[in-house]
């Protein structure tokens, strides 16, 4: 695991920015994992201006959400193709046919559903970049705690935990969803960068178990400790239960001269 800590969030979305533009500039056919949840929305807004500013174009890049909730439709503003549509794809010049959702309408197989997402992805080339954040439990996606480490596009039933962390974005009357169709910890894992963003105090303690507790479905982040590219882009705050921050700042120093003198490697 690579850990960069920053003084702020903002700083976290410019920097996860940097990678998508670096990926998506490099690549012929990029292939993007989003994430929603608030903490990419800043992220998504400096892609966005990168656009508008000629610095980056979308026609070339598909993406895959990690995510979506079952029992509402995409045109519910609700829904995360809305978050996605709102966010970042009706404001840049992405084609919105090579963007992708893992859904299961009314009536659909959710087995096959989840089977046909996993085909979609491997046919797609792979996912290059996986843009991730974290739950106050520990959840990447919707792969709760006691999610097999290696499962697949599937199910899942939300936690309580997750559904109070969340019900602060829907009315006191509006239906919440209580399960999601989520790519795996195992999908999740075969992508060849995984980028994960968390800001605020909120999230330290998830952070801290990610980083440095046992590798357990009790902590699904856990599973980065597996993964050979995987970069925790954090603020102070979310930051500030890890022992070890002058080790990784430290770090940090010393890949950034292996650049300076070898030039970035991303093997995309
Ligand atoms: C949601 C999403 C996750 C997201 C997480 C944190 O439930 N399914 O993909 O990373 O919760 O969200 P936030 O960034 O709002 O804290």
């Amino acid at each position: 695991m690579q850990i960069i800590i920053f003084d702020d969030a903002q700083q976290v979305a410019s920097n996860a920015a940097e990678w998508v533009a670096e990926l998506i500039n490099k690549k012929t056919n990029p292939v993007l994992g989003l994430a929603t949840g608030s903490t990419p929305i800043s992220l998504y807004k400096q892609l966005v201006t990168k656009y508008q500013t000629g610095q980056l174009s979308f026609k070339n890049t598909s993406c895959f959400n990690l995510d979506e909730y079952l029992g509402i439709d995409e045109g519910n503003p609700q829904s995360y193709r809305h978050f996605m549509n709102d966010n970042l794809f009706n404001h840049v010049d992405i084609d919105k046919g090579n963007t992708f959702l893992p859904t299961c309408a009314q009536g659909q197989n959710p087995r096959e559903q989840g089977l046909a997402y996993e085909e979609k992805i491997k046919y797609s080339g792979g996912i290059d970049l996986q843009i991730l954040g974290i739950g106050a439990n520990g959840h990447i996606g919707f792969n709760e705690p006691t999610s097999s480490l290696a499962s697949r596009t599937r199910i899942k039933t939300l936690t309580q935990q997750t559904l109070s962390d969340n019900s602060r974005l829907f009315d006191k009357d509006e239906f919440q969803p209580t399960l999601a169709m989520t790519m795996g910890i195992g999908t999740i894992l075969d992508a060849r960068y995984v980028l994960l963003m968390a800001t605020g105090k909120s999230k330290a303690k998830a952070v801290q178990d990610m980083v440095t507790g046992p590798l357990s479905s009790m902590c699904p982040a856990s599973a980065l400790q597996m993964h050979e590219n995987a970069i925790i882009l954090l603020d102070k705050a979310a930051a500030s239960q890890l022992e070890d921050q002058n080790y990784y700042q430290w770090a940090n120093v010393q890949n950034l001269k292996i650049n300076q003198e070898f030039g970035l490697y991303h093997n995309y």
